[in-house]
């Protein structure tokens, strides 16, 4: 653990927070909204690295401490030209009131502040841990809802086709991640992508071990037209996950 006071004196560290290339002023902007977020500490691999989540083409994502508690800060990438995260966690803000994604606990110029989502990949879990078959659809009928709360609530999430990169499987279940794409639609594709997720070719042993049933494009097509809780329950029921 490093204070984010002792980050401005170790040149090394602090200039891991500036990604791909180490910019010494876009260090300096980041550590000064570690301070105003209250971020009192940044969590280490080892003496010369910090931790780091996970990277995507927009970010990289640590792991600090605010209020003692371990919490993940997604830092915008030196080359990703939107370096605000003012629209993100707006809209990561409205997912969680309809209780979904990580809690955001803040945001200031290129940092976001977030609860730490700590599990496996979705697909890494559905493929390679045996969850037992309760368990597994227990999970995709919880991602299902939150797909479906999605919809409702007019927020497309726009990177839910690849499934695998942005649900995480926790002790306390699935949780849908990276709200960076999101924006409001009229004709959110939530619950749609991830069927086309669970549809895939790679998915192809899982749907046959748990019994799960293809959807028809009528049945889809309905939905999509008012997102109501009946065709969203026949389309829970062509896919036998109820
Ligand atoms: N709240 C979180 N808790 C734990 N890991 C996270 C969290 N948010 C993101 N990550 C990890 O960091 C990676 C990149 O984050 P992501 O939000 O997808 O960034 P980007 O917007 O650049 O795609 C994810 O694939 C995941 O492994
Ligand atoms: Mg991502």
């Amino acid at each position: 653990m490093l204070k984010t006071e002792e980050l401005r004196r170790d040149h090394r560290l602090l200039l891991q927070l500036s990604y791909p290339s180490p910019d010494p002023d876009y260090s300096a902007r980041v550590v000064r909204a570690l301070e105003e977020l209250g971020v009192e500490a940044l969590e280490l691999e080892n003496p010369e690295r910090l931790r780091l989540l996970g990277k995507g083409f927009r970010n990289i994502v640590l792991v600090g401490f605010k209020a003692g508690v371990r919490v993940a800060l997604k830092i915008r990438r030196l080359d990703y030209a939107v370096k605000s995260t003012f629209r993100e966690a707006y809209m990561l803000e409205q997912a969680n009131r309809i209780g979904v994604g990580p809690t955001l606990l803040g945001h200031s110029d290129p940092v976001l502040v977030m609860s730490l989502v700590e599990g496996i990949d979705l697909t890494k879990w559905l493929l390679h841990t045996n969850p037992p078959s309760h368990a597994a659809r227990q999970t995709l009928l919880e991602i299902t809802y939150q797909c479906h709360r999605l919809d409702r609530a007019g927020i497309d999430h726009r990177e839910l086709s690849d499934a695998s990169k942005h649900v995480i499987v926790t002790q306390g279940g699935p949780v849908i991640i990276d709200f960076g794409s999101a924006g409001f639609s009229s004709r959110p594709k939530n619950l749609t992508s991830l069927i086309n997720y669970i549809s895939s070719k790679e998915l192809e042993r899982v749907r046959r071990d748990l019994g799960l049933g293809e959807v028809g494009r009528q049945t889809l097509r309905r939905y999509k037209e008012k997102y109501s809780k009946e065709d969203f329950e026949a389309l829970l029921s062509e896919m036998n996950l109820l």
